[in-house]
């Protein structure tokens, strides 16, 4: 389906967001229209109050730079407040159970939940027991408002999505997972290259081909050919152990100009960040003219601000 020729309606079915594939390719069309919305009244100074009376409960448990700040300032911005919750600092850390915590916390008035740093039994569970909207921040398999920002991004820098390549090169981690759903429902082809035993799951990849072309590779040579953008992200997660036999193993698998060279000569690189220069790829790369990386984290800003609008039944 041709983003450009959708007409959206700026309403959402969903009442949470855990996974990109809870979406129909529709509603991820309307949170693309609504964070490009978000981004023109924010540039043109247009004040949007839609949260005002409203909390949002933003429950970490693990750090952030990005997700944090996007949320934090863009409830502010939309005229909504909202409570930062360490998971280290609440009763969780101790054995409370997630059901005890998903009630308590909407008795208590919060307007909607963001939950980072959970597993995905954690968010269902958390969703269950809630009745308001539920955000995976990022989980053990999915970072799914990263990747609508970066298809957001995409879709800014190429003016269309569909038939456009994008290359994942090395670790099939949760970003990976989420971008196989989300370019394969929008209608673009995804090539991921990874060194044997860092593959992203096999059911993820299953999922995605059910939607769109999905290549799954150890070359990074094939992934990259005829690439409109090329994606990577850092070598060990948040959620890994340090462990230099992957590192070994993902040494080959770094973004380099020649790698670049390789894709479309208009190609894009791509990192959710944070960057590791020298490790996943090279600073020339990273902080040269095909790099977007910058325009993808600010984007997480006006994304998110959208998500909250849908969720909440505002705009
Ligand atoms: N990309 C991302 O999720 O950034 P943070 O870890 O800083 O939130």
């Amino acid at each position: 389906m041709d983003i450009n020729k959708y007409s959206p309606k700026f309403r959402l079915k969903n009442k949470d967001l855990l996974h990109l594939a809870d979406l129909s390719t529709e509603e991820i069309f309307e949170i693309l229209y609504a964070a490009k919305q978000m981004k023109k009244k924010y540039r043109v100074g247009e004040i949007v109050n839609i949260l005002r009376g409203k909390t949002v409960g933003l429950l970490f448990g693990n750090v952030s730079t990005r997700t944090r700040v996007a949320f934090e300032l863009g409830i502010r911005q939309l005229g909504g407040d909202y409570i930062f919750l360490p998971k280290n600092e609440t009763q969780l850390s101790r054995g409370e159970s997630v059901k005890d915590t998903a009630v308590m916390l909407g008795r208590f008035g919060l307007s909607a939940l963001v939950l980072r740093g959970f597993v995905d039994a954690e968010l269902e569970e958390f969703a269950a027991h809630s009745d308001i909207p539920v955000i995976n921040g990022i989980s053990d398999t999915a970072h799914p408002l990263q990747v609508l920002s970066d298809i957001f991004t995409v879709w800014e820098k190429k003016g269309k999505l569909e038939n456009l390549k994008l290359a994942y090169i090395g670790d099939g981690n949760n970003v990976a997972n989420s971008l196989i759903i989300g370019c394969s429902k929008c209608d673009m082809n995804i090539s991921i290259a990874s060194p044997s035993g860092y593959s992203p799951v096999k059911s993820v990849v299953e999922r995605g081909m059910q939607f769109g072309d999905v290549v799954i590779t150890d070359s990074i040579a094939e992934a990259v050919r005829d690439a409109d953008i090329v994606y990577t992200d850092v070598f060990i997660s948040m959620s890994d152990e340090d462990d230099e036999q992957k590192k070994a193993k993902l040494e080959k698998y770094r973004v380099t100009k020649d790698v670049m060279a390789l894709a479309k000569e208009d190609a894009l690189f791509m990192h959710c960040m944070p960057v590791r220069r020298g490790e996943e790829v090279t600073a020339d790369v990273a902080d040269g003219p095909q790099s977007i990386m910058y325009d993808q984290a600010e984007n997480r800003l006006h994304l998110n601000k959208a998500v909250l609008a849908l969720l909440m039944n505002e705009r």
